[in-house]
């Protein structure tokens, strides 16, 4: 149906538009019915619907409708997998149909920037390509049944502690290429109906009220066609939050900041067309839901069997030295609280009244045979003397032991950090004496975000389930005995501990979180440290083995206008059908900043039976290979090399190639009295005059100003003197008037410019 908006809200009172840019309750939007406007719900989001009949709550306190949990991002990322996100994403906007929510809430795309924040398990990835391109296949899924999506947290959200008043002071390269990419790939592959913004303050200004931020940034450059709400309680002032962009604050302000709103406008310190435009913003989402309604039901069962399966196509398998698949014949025994009480979510907003959990120990009954122990409880962390007792005579009388481990619920949550990396003392402690009895030990870990693993060099094997959903259990026996083959891959890597972190200095602080890592974060930091990690991103096996040959790029020379076609065979060399996810990254070469060691660019997964080769395609752009830079404010790939490197994880890298670049875009020439003579001399644009007051240098001071003993003619130091030196130096020594040098610096840069 076609609607004349600006029609509509030119009927709408002052006080009815001032009430549309706050909720009525915590989930619902206000009505205005006497103009047929419907009052619309939104709900958490974002791995299921936590939707809240009666006492209504944010945090995840208060019960929900029964719903599914699919596994939450910190699994399904490592699927690796944009279909099966899309598919995903699809089912949760079937349910919302069926139950009548206009928005979910989600995705959340904050980047790990430190193990420690205690909402990790909500986030997707360290990478932002990774993270970016995840959401968008997500959005693409929900809002295909005309249900919206809210991707949050609108930005530089990275910690929990003070989340609400701390300040997330990052420089704007770092924000560009490391904590915005996300919201921007979104944005302009999927245009989210809706994009919440964070608690914290971005460099000092609250995000809520940051017109940098909302409007500049999100609708000028990207595009953004939806509404911006706030996170809930986000708002700080009200007024200059709707000026900045902010269209609809979350939950009900009680009326007070209407009241604020229809002040403003009635003193003149707001302009009604700015009310009206958030208006607008907000009523065209709510009727592209409203008018196209689908009849759905919510599919319990086969939602909880896509869980499975998304969980199944995500796990991580490890580390695995002959000791998986399990066979049905072996003795086995399962032990930790875990294997009957799976953790498989986070607690917060996002916690979901999950209708079924599958257990691992139901779920292998349908299979095998298996013996229990109980060995420690996944809620505590306390040694309990005969429950070790028991599970340590169990794995020795077995052929095998899988140890279900992992973080209890109160080690992470929404609202606050963890202190520390490890999972409890007591898990740690029973590992270790297990894997005296028991050299056959695989350990299964059940976490939100990365732990340490003193324990990693004796464990035969080991699989990471993440919080692996409602389903959890039987994806994990699946993957166990082979029913499925392990396909998923780390997004994010697993450090061998906390303080090897770029982040690690400067983590958790109450104001102010200074970013000092910069760009450097997650493997952008470890890789190009060349530091030891436990395991690196993009690790991960799988039961068979594959080969990577044949690496072809379209083009060997390219502009920043062109794309780049880069195709690479893959082929299954093991005895089983299995998943490959191929990783594309790229290194530059070109020394035009300080940039990460290798850069995810491009990823694929593609299934092969035994024998199979596939030609994987992957495409690259500008974007692929640029930087952002501040002076020129845009993305800038600058002239030189780069190597493309395919890899089956950031630290194994199979295939390499070069291309060269010609960038098309010229730098700002910034010259004054403290330009160096080697700025001058490594821009072609100022070489002549560089190298013409160089050779001025060089014959004031001859070869007695040697400053080094060696006998050759070339005096690396007096060059390193003489390039670093500012240019007012040579008018200094006489070598020029100052006034002749500014008038050639004039001439140089209007030449330019
Ligand atoms: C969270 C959001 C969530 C909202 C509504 C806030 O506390 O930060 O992610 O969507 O509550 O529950």
């Amino acid at each position: 149906m076609k609607r004349n908006l600006k029609e509509l809200i030119s009927n709408m009172t002052l006080e009815e538009k001032a009430g549309m840019c706050s909720g009525l309750d915590f989930w619902h939007l206000k009505s205005v019915e006497r103009l047929g406007i419907p009052s619309v719900m939104v709900s958490d989001g974002p791995h299921g619907l936590r939707k809240q009949d009666d006492a209504a709550d944010h945090l995840g306190i208060n019960n929900s409708i029964k719903a599914v949990c699919f596994p939450p991002a910190c699994l399904n990322a490592c699927s690796f997998d944009r279909n099966l996100l899309k598919e995903f994403g699809s089912a949760i906007g079937r349910e919302a149909q069926a139950t009548d929510v206009s928005v979910v809430l989600g995705p959340a795309v904050n980047i790990k920037r430190s193990p420690l924040c205690g909402r990790n398990f909500e986030y997707y990835s360290e990478d932002p390509y990774l993270t970016g391109e995840s959401a968008a296949a997500f959005i693409n899924g929900v809002q295909s049944h005309h249900v919206g999506t809210s991707i949050k947290h609108f930005a530089a959200n990275n910690q929990e502690f003070n989340r609400m008043s701390t300040s997330s002071e990052a420089d704007e390269r770092t924000l560009r290429e490391i904590y915005l990419p996300a919201f921007e790939t979104a944005v302009k592959k999927s245009q989210p109906y809706t994009v919440m913004c964070s608690y914290n303050k971005i460099n000092g200004t609250y995000a809520s009220e940051n017109p940098w931020l909302l409007t500049d940034v999100l609708r000028n450059e990207w595009g953004f066609e939806g509404y911006v709400m706030s996170d809930w309680g986000a708002v700080n002032e009200r007024v200059p939050g709707l000026k900045a962009g902010l269209d609809l604050e979350m939950p009900a302000s009680g009326g007070v900041t209407d009241q604020e709103i229809i002040a403003a406008v009635k003193d003149g310190s707001l302009d009604e067309t700015i009310l009206d435009q958030a208006v607008e913003r907000i009523l065209r989402i709510t009727f592209t839901w409203l008018d196209n309604r689908e009849k759905e039901t919510f599919a319990l069962e086969e939602d909880h069997q896509l869980a499975r399966h998304i969980a199944e196509e995500s796990m991580v398998l490890l580390k695995n030295e002959g000791v998986l698949p399990l066979k049905r014949n072996e003795k086995v025994v399962f032990i930790g609280g875990f294997a009957k009480t799976p953790r498989y979510q986070g607690g917060g907003s996002s916690h979901i009244n999950s209708f079924q959990v599958d257990s691992a120990l139901e779920a292998v009954s349908e299979i095998a045979d298996v013996a229990y122990a109980e060995g420690f409880s996944a809620y505590h962390d306390v040694y309990d003397e005969s429950l070790a007792s028991e599970a340590i005579d169990a794995a020795r009388n077995a052929d095998k032991a899988i140890i279900f481990a992992g973080l209890p619920e109160s080690f992470e949550s929404e609202g606050y950090d963890r202190q520390h990396m490890r999972i409890p003392d007591c898990q740690n402690r029973l590992i270790r004496e297990i894997l005296n009895v028991q050299p056959n030990t695989v350990v299964v870990l059940h976490n939100g975000s990365p732990v340490e693993m003193p324990w990693l060099k004796d464990v035969k094997g080991l699989l990471e389930a993440y919080l692996g959903g409602q389903a959890v259990g039987s994806a994990v026996v699946n993957l166990l005995y082979g029913k499925v083959n392990p396909s998923g891959k780390l997004a994010e890597t697993i450090p061998l501990k906390l303080s090897d972190n770029p982040s690690y200095l400067n983590f958790g602080d109450k104001d102010e979180v200074h970013y000092h890592e910069g760009v450097f974060v997650g493997y952008r930091y470890y890789d190009t440290k060349e530091m030891n990690v436990a395991f690196p991103f993009g690790y991960g096996l799988s039961y068979t083995t594959f080969a990577y040959s044949n690496l072809k790029v379209d083009r060997s020379e390219l502009t920043d206008m062109d794309t780049l076609t880069v195709s690479v065979d893959v082929t299954n060399t093991g005895t089983v059908p299995g998943k490959e996810i191929v990783e594309l990254y790229v290194t530059d070469l070109t020394g035009s900043c300080s940039r990460p060691a290798k850069e995810l660019k491009g990823f694929e997964k593609v299934a092969l039976q035994p024998g199979e080769t596939k030609t994987v395609t992957l495409t690259l752009d500008k974007r692929s290979f640029a930087w952002y830079h501040t002076g020129l404010k845009d993305w800038y790939a600058a002239s030189g090399d780069y190597e493309i490197l395919i890899g089956a994880s950031s630290r194994d890298i199979r295939l390499t190639t070069k291309v060269h670049m010609n960038s098309s875009q010229k730098l700002p020439l910034n010259l004054h009295m403290n330009t160096t003579l080697g700025e001058l001399i490594s821009d072609e644009r100022t070489r002549e005059f560089g190298c013409l007051l160089k050779q001025k240098m060089d014959k004031l001071f001859g070869a007695d100003a040697k400053l080094t003993d060696n006998d050759s003619d070339e005096d690396p130091m007096a060059d390193a003197v003489a390039t670093s030196m500012p240019i007012r130096n040579v008018a200094a020594f006489g070598l020029i008037t100052k006034e002749a040098l500014v008038k050639k610096l004039e001439e140089l840069t209007q030449k330019v410019n």
